[in-house]
């Protein structure tokens, strides 16, 4: 028996196809970008979900794919998954808890195996600044077609700066409405100053029908997405944040 199942989520025709771009776009950016960093500005903004369905759409391209879960502070991934295994996490990994072996999950998806976090230790940062992480995706990357990594916000801690770094490439999930240009463009910039190029933005949440698309695009009212205050403490911070530089 698989280790983890993924709860069922049913996506919309237009939702589907705009996983479908993103693989292919994905495939156009070159076989050397394996190992991709999913990130936002602020949270709640849809990385796990897109982490999530990302992965599952190249696993149906019939490409193997790991999911790793390296939000060490605040996996919102976790609670889209029924576990039944036993395996150790990331955490324990970088802390040389536990090995390899212990580390990696298969799912009820073919092609597709995951990364969970293990926990959440008191300096996630120290831990994936560890030498060993790198060299666990130097190793997954010869092992997977892609590595696709969920990260915490970008805003607010530094883990996915540090993440980013070992990665190939970097996609930013900014949530439609809810960040201002000049946040965006500060954290863009914080990104620049790593070593792994932006690959590309997805507009999440957007409201087809406010943009235009009539009801056949329709998934839903996502202006009641926007409270990212309540997830979790990072998420005041952001909200602080983001107040000021609207001021
Ligand atoms: N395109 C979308 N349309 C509607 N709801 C969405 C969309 N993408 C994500 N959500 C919802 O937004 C909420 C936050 O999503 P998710 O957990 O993926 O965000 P996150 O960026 O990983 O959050 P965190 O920063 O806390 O880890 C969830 O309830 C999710 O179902
Ligand atoms: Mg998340």
């Amino acid at each position: 028996m698989a280790d983890i199942r993924i709860k069922y989520q049913k996506l919309t025709f237009p939702v589907e196809e705009a996983y479908k771009s993103l693989r292919t776009n994905l495939f156009f950016c070159g076989r050397e970008k394996k190992v991709i960093a999913i990130t936002s500005c602020t949270p709640n903004e849809g990385k796990s979900t897109v982490s999530l369905n990302l992965a599952l759409s190249l696993a149906e391209a019939k490409k193997r794919v790991i999911l790793i879960d390296a939000d060490l502070r605040n996996s919102t991934l976790l609670g889209k998954l029924y576990l039944s295994g036993n395996k150790d996490g990331l955490a324990y990994y970088l802390s040389g808890m536990t090995g390899y072996d212990e580390l990696i999950c298969t799912t009820d998806h073919e092609n597709l195996d995951m990364i969970l976090t293990g926990g959440f230790p008191p300096n996630p940062a120290e831990l994936l600044s560890e030498s060993c992480f790198k060299t666990l995706l130097e190793k997954l990357r010869e092992e997977y077609d892609y590595v696709i990594v969920d990260t915490p916000p970008i805003g607010n801690v530094i883990d996915s700066a540090i993440i980013a770094e070992s990665c190939d490439g970097l996609v930013m999930v900014i949530e439609s409405n809810a960040i201002s240009y000049h946040f965006a463009q500060r954290v863009k910039e914080q990104l620049e100053k790593t070593s792994c190029p932006i690959l590309g933005v997805i507009l999440n949440k957007v409201d087809p029908e406010a943009q235009g698309y009539g009801k056949y695009g329709h998934y839903g009212k996502y202006g009641r997405y926007g409270h990212y205050g309540q997830y979790g403490q990072y998420g005041k911070n952001a909200a602080e944040a983001e107040k000021k530089e609207e001021e």
